[in-house]
């Protein structure tokens, strides 16, 4: 696979012609995986004229800002590597990605990262007001847990729903990604060794990102436990990954295609992989953990090449 060209100015407020170019068959399970989450989220978000209709439209506008909707797509590409209806997904997808939405609303305020720009939009609180993005954030969160309790779609037995919700609740938790937050935001000024700052990186990204694959596979009824720690594996390599690239485009990307603002973290004094390891070594951690990721899919079969593909699309994205 070829590193991604470097993106002009024309195609700068989208990733897809690079992921064509580069990703190929991926590319259209991108789209369909995006096509399905922005249709659910629109359907399980309160309306915005609905009472009370600043808060819902705050939550509208984050939820639906036009992020690259990767948790989604883990959870549907897990559920059909192993066979699953994808429309028994939605709920699932949806329900990440909601979480995802509040913890960028949250990360973005001004008690913690204090970033005025996301995907390309005034962050929620330069739009709404900060008691607003604060309640938006705590309702998208509700609102998540709800969809895996109500949801009629989703066909698993009560045990397994039940597993679902408690699999997004710790990933969620305080030993989890809210965990990762805090221990980030305590680091700061400081220099961490570099398995604390894996750590970290582990909670507070690596978390959501695993539950992603976890709740794919629940609700394509994988129960095997051989199976499952071979897509835990899977899911911890991509996840802190997915932060290390997140890391590198903090300090190489343009503000203009990752639409936050680019050197926020040398701006805030964090600590992440590029300060502790350079760009260069960042990238060689990265494409390693991919080479791990893909290793760890070695017993499964063709079905799982869209995984495989997503951990280099991880590794390589541009935004
Ligand atoms: C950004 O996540 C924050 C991290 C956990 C690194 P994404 O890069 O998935 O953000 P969106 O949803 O695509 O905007
Ligand atoms: C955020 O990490 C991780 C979350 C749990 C939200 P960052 O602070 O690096 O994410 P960005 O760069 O603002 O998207
Ligand atoms: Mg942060
Ligand atoms: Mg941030
Ligand atoms: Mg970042």
């Amino acid at each position: 696979m070829t590193e991604p060209r470097p993106v002009t100015s024309a195609t700068a407020t989208t990733n897809e012609p690079e992921l064509a170019e580069n990703f190929g068959q991926l590319a259209d399970f991108i789209a369909l995986s995006r096509e399905r989450i922005e249709r659910a989220l629109d359907l399980w978000l309160p309306r915005a004229d609905v009472v009370p209709a600043d808060l819902h439209s705050a939550m509208r506008y984050s939820a639906l800002a036009g992020g690259k909707y990767v948790r989604p797509l883990l959870v549907y590409a897990t559920g059909r590597a192993f066979g699953a209806d994808l429309a028994t997904l939605d709920g699932p997808a949806c329900a990440v990605e909601l979480i995802h939405a509040y913890s960028l609303i949250h990360d973005d305020l001004p008690a913690m990262d204090n970033d005025d720009l996301r995907r390309g939009k005034p962050t929620c609180h330069i739009a709404y007001g900060e008691a607003l993005a604060i309640l938006a954030g705590d309702a998208l969160q509700a609102l998540s847990f709800h969809i895996l309790a109500v949801d009629p779609a989703l066909l698993a037995p009560l045990a397994l729903r039940l597993r679902m919700i408690d699999t997004l609740a710790q990933a969620s938790s305080s030993t989890g990604m809210a965990g990762g937050q805090a221990i980030d935001l305590g680091a700061v000024g400081n220099v961490l060794a570099l398995a604390d700052l894996e750590d970290m990186h582990l909670r507070k990204t690596g978390a959501l990102i695993r539950a992603s694959v976890e709740l794919g596979a629940f609700g394509a009824a994988i129960d095997d436990d051989a199976v499952l720690r071979k897509l835990r594996a899977y899911a911890r390599c991509i996840g802190l990954a997915f932060q290390i690239r997140d890391d590198i485009l903090d300090v190489e990307g343009d503000t203009a295609i990752i639409g936050k603002t680019q050197g926020a973290d040398l701006r805030d004094n964090k600590p992440t992989y590029c300060s502790l390891l350079g760009v260069e070594g960042a990238r060689a951690r990265a494409e390693a953990l991919h080479e791990e990721a893909v290793a760890q899919l070695s017993s499964f079969g063709r079905d799982a090449d869209l995984l495989r593909n997503i951990s280099a699309y991880i590794v390589r994205r541009i935004r």
